[in-house]
């Protein structure tokens, strides 16, 4: 598991295990620590227990922690060098050490790792028993004397205000390999692409290599090919080749194969949406490949085409992601371009965002809708519109509000650790639907203050209970709203989801909930918006960071997150209306308001010197794009930090 954060984060993972605890030794599988079972088992129980709020007793051997306890891999790295701290164990220089005690996905696995590992055992599942389980710490052997718990860290990272970068394309001319020499004997799977994939194959064929024709359903990719060219992008224009294709490319990674590249024509269809955020992912994650999206020209004759796609084969070039048009190939860097003096200075009172929503055309009567705009960090934003403009707020999320005031011996438990606590005590015995009451109760409770923090602003404001991928459902509401207020001025898409996995253990259905809650939710709402009487002053769509530069682990979230970009452009370019897609970089997790960095991941990036959006800063930032920035802009990244 500290490989795959590892991975995930781009580089190297340390878990710190021995800031605080005494004179440490390295783990050693040698070295016989004395301790038994029932000390690894009661070291583990107690800090998932201080962690979680879930009584041990409840915590059986057995339970998935991710599944059953929402333990995930970054908790789960705490876990484990906490778990080594009070076992006195170090692993200062070689973090694998607690790679296997990380992955291990149950107590019982945590508890064999170690007794392998210190004490040698090789039948410890055998041995470990009910009876061990539930032996108190106190009750330990001085050998594998357990340190007084530590305090959690309150990790609450402190945010800066973020840099804006956008994508600006130069030629870029990069080495070329020998065609006889690179292709001889090589074999490549071609799916689609009809005259351009037979030419193609055509030209591989004259140069040594052999291209079979294939079908993007196929379980061909599985075969083995040396190469692998997914071309339906070009001929389905209409057809989009994500989330569908995903099994396929994974099944072709897992044969590792020296060439992965898939064709499509940016922007102009949705056949690509989302590609190029994917093969920036695949070429972090396969660094050894060449994982390379290629947009052409679709009007380009095929044997033109054919030619550019041999000479993408044949380039040694980092860049996933390339664009083709006439003689010339184009690579995209993102680069600081500021709004200039007025966005800097602000045009009004320092920093309150009053000139901001007054250059947008807010006003007090303006209606603006935030899907996802409840929880996470798009209250931020909703709170300086508010704050600003005084406009009317309608807020979308799923979270239903329960009817009446929560029950009160729950009401003093301020967190989730103190709610799992609380509602075991209420004679709740399985962890995981105390898990989802905990999330539900905390879930209520976020939409609460927010509607509460809107309404103190002095605006109106109003919460829906909606899912966004109910397109009916959405189509209603907005219609609705429209109706009632004759304007929707305004359209936040903030919603989304994260599962993130490598791309090698990533269940294809997990892939398809990623990319269609942000994807088939924003196309849903476009539609939606094209039936109402009059157009929206602006659509804004919460994207990420991952879109733009690739992200171990979040292949879907990567791709969902770009499809935003070219949806939304298209957008624009058929109706007129200002749409940006603002890619985010991570966010602190500010008060009230988290999202999706908890706070152990806040830590995770303090540790690693990734700096964090503070959000007040980013909200303002937003504000500032909207009524600053070049209008026919509509793409950009916010982020504090490097990626
Ligand atoms: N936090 C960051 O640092 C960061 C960085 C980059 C990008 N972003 C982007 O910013 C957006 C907000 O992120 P966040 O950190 O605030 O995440 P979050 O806390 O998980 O919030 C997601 C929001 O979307 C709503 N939502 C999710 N699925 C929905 C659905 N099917 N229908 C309706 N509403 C749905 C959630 O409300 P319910 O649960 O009540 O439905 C919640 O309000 C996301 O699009 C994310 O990709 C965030």
């Amino acid at each position: 598991m500290v490989t795959w954060l590892d991975e995930k984060m781009g580089g190297s993972v340390h878990v710190s295990v021995s800031t605080t605890g005494p004179v440490a030794t390295p783990v050693a599988s040698s070295a016989p620590t004395g301790a038994s079972l029932a000390d690894f088992q009661n070291a583990i129980l107690t800090v998932i227990s201080e962690r979680t709020g879930y009584p041990v007793d409840l915590i059986e051997l057995d339970l998935d922690l991710e599944a059953d306890l929402s333990i995930d891999s970054i908790k789960r790295a705490e876990v484990a060098g906490e778990v080594a701290q009070r076992l006195e164990l170090a692993v200062e220089g070689d973090e694998s050490e607690l790679e296997d005690l990380v992955k291990a996905r149950t107590v019982r696995a945590m508890v064999t790792w170690l007794d392998e590992k210190l004490n040698g055992a090789v039948t410890a599942t055998a041995t470990l028993t009910a009876s061990a389980s539930i032996a108190a710490p106190a009750e330990t052997t001085a050998a594998a004397t357990l340190a007084a718990p530590e305090p959690a860290e309150a990790g609450v990272g402190v945010g800066i205000a973020p840099k804006r970068l956008v994508a600006q394309e130069s030629v870029r001319t990069e080495p070329v390999g020998d065609p006889a020499t690179v292709l001889a004997g090589t074999r490549f799977l071609i799916t689609g692409g009809g005259a351009i994939g037979a030419y193609l194959a055509e030209l591989l064929g004259e140069y040594g290599a052999s291209g079979q024709l294939g079908v993007l359903d196929s379980e061909q990719a599985g075969q083995g090919f040396d190469g692998v060219l997914v071309l339906d992008g070009l001929t389905n224009l209409d057809e989009p080749l994500l989330p569908d294709v995903f099994p396929l490319l994974q099944r072709a990674l897992a044969t590792g194969p020296r060439w992965l590249m898939a064709a499509g024509a940016r922007d102009a269809t949705g056949a690509a949406d989302g590609m190029p955020g994917l093969f920036r992912t695949i070429a972090r994650e396969y660094p050894q490949l060449t994982a390379r999206f290629v947009q052409v020209d679709p009007a380009a004759a095929p044997e033109v085409l054919a030619l550019q796609l041999l000479d993408e084969v044949l380039t040694t070039s980092d860049a996933p992601v390339v664009a083709r048009r006439g003689d010339h190939r184009y690579v995209a860097d993102l680069v600081p371009v500021e709004l200039g003096a007025l966005a800097a200075g602000g045009a009004g009172p320092a920093g309150d965002g009053v000139a901001e929503a007054a250059a947008i055309g807010l006003e007090p009567d303006s209606v603006i809708v935030l899907i996802g705009g409840a929880r996470g960090i798009t209250p931020w934003f909703a709170r300086t519109l508010a704050s600003a403009s005084r406009c009317r707020i309608e807020l979308v999320g799923r979270t239903p509000l329960p009817e009446g005031p929560e029950d009160p011996a729950l009401a003093s438990a301020g967190d989730k650790s103190a709610l799992v606590a609380a509602l075991a005590r209420q004679g709740l015995r399985n962890p995981a639907e105390i898990d989802r009451t905990a999330q539900r109760i905390l879930a209520a409770r976020e939409v609460n203050a927010t509607i509460a923090e809107l309404t103190e602003l002095g605006g109106e404001v109003r919460y829906h209970s909606l899912d966004v991928r109910d397109t009916a459902a959405t189509r209603h509401l907005l219609a609705r709203i429209h109706s009632e207020y004759g304007r929707i001025d305004g359209l936040v898409y903030a919603a989304g989801i994260i599962e993130d996995k490598l791309i090698a253990e990533k269940d294809p259905a997990s892939f398809t909930r990623v990319f269609d809650t942000k994807v088939d939710g924003a196309r849903g709402l476009l539609t939606a918006l094209d039936e109402l009487a009059t157009k929206p002053r602006f659509v804004v769509f919460f994207g990420s960071i991952a879109a733009a530069y690739g992200n171990r682990g979040q292949a879907d979230y990567a791709a969902a997150n770009d499809a935003l970009d070219t949806i939304g452009t298209r957008y624009a370019a058929r109706t007129g209306v200002r749409c940006v897609t603002v890619h985010w970089g991570p966010w602190a997790p500010g008060a009230g308001h988290g999202g999706m960095v908890t706070a152990e991941l806040s830590r995770e990036y303090a540790r690693r010197g990734i700096g964090l959006i503070d959000p007040e800063e980013g909200a303002l930032a937003l504000l500032r794009e909207l009524a600053w920035a070049d209008a026919t802009v509509t793409s950009v990244v916010y982020t504090a930090s490097g990626w």
